[in-house]
């Protein structure tokens, strides 16, 4: 018993809401229960955190405040709503989770691994994903996928800072091998979402 909680991750422009409408849309077709929630947001307190955390006016923020930001919208999250709809047997699909935190904070904004990690043990009562998938993706490429769209505070940092995102998430998949799926995400979008489900159907039919 017990739905599987799997997370989606990767850099800004990789095609991570298009393809987790996708998995959204096969599970709503194959009548596998589940539930899809994003971070930073994904509960009327964690909304309201997201609002803070992206708000391009709040210039003064310092990194830990940012990372405490996500943390306490994460813990908001899953108290809230991912503990009880995994207990009740729902899949959980999740836009972004501890990871983001790893790769941006982390090896983006050079916070101590070690700490962002006891913290959001702390913030998620130490759930982790059955499976992270991560859209691999070069920086660069993305960059004409982001232009199209209103860049937030974040998206507007440099080239070199997704650079060490991607560096970062590709080491975590390095040291997770087991949990977090590399899929590369410069292919087509049916191609990556054909690769999504092969990973994703057996451990959700497996129940
Ligand atoms: P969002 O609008 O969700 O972007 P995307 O559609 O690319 O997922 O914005 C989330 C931004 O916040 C994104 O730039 C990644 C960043 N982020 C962190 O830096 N740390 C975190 O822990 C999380 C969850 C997100």
């Amino acid at each position: 018993m017990g739905g599987k909680f799997i997370t989606f991750e990767g850099c800004d422009g990789s095609g991570k809401s298009t393809q987790v409408s996708l998995v959204k849309k096969t599970f709503k077709e194959l009548k596998i229960p589940y539930l899809l929630t994003r971070e930073p947001g994904g509960t009327r307190i964690s909304e309201e955190i997201r609002n803070v955390i992206l708000d391009e006016s709040y210039k003064e923020m310092v990194w830990r405040t940012e990372a405490l930001l996500y943390a306490a919208s994460r813990a908001q999250l899953v108290g809230q709503i991912i503990e009880p709809a995994l207990a009740e047997g729902i899949n959980v699909i999740c836009d972004r989770y501890v990871d983001s935190t790893l790769a941006y904070q982390g090896y983006g904004r050079g916070l101590g691994l070690e700490e962002l990690i006891n913290i959001n043990n702390f913030a998620t009562n130490s759930l982790k994903p059955d499976l992270t998938i991560l859209l691999d993706i070069d920086p660069e490429e993305t960059l004409n996928r982001r232009s199209n769209r209103k860049a937030d505070r974040l998206e507007k940092e440099q080239l070199d800072f997704h650079y060490k995102i991607r560096e970062g998430f590709l080491e975590l998949a390095k040291n997770e091998p087991q949990r977090i799926k590399i899929v590369a995400a410069h292919k087509s979008i049916e191609e990556v979402h054909k690769e999504i489900l092969n990973l994703i159907l057996p451990i959700v039919k497996a129940k």
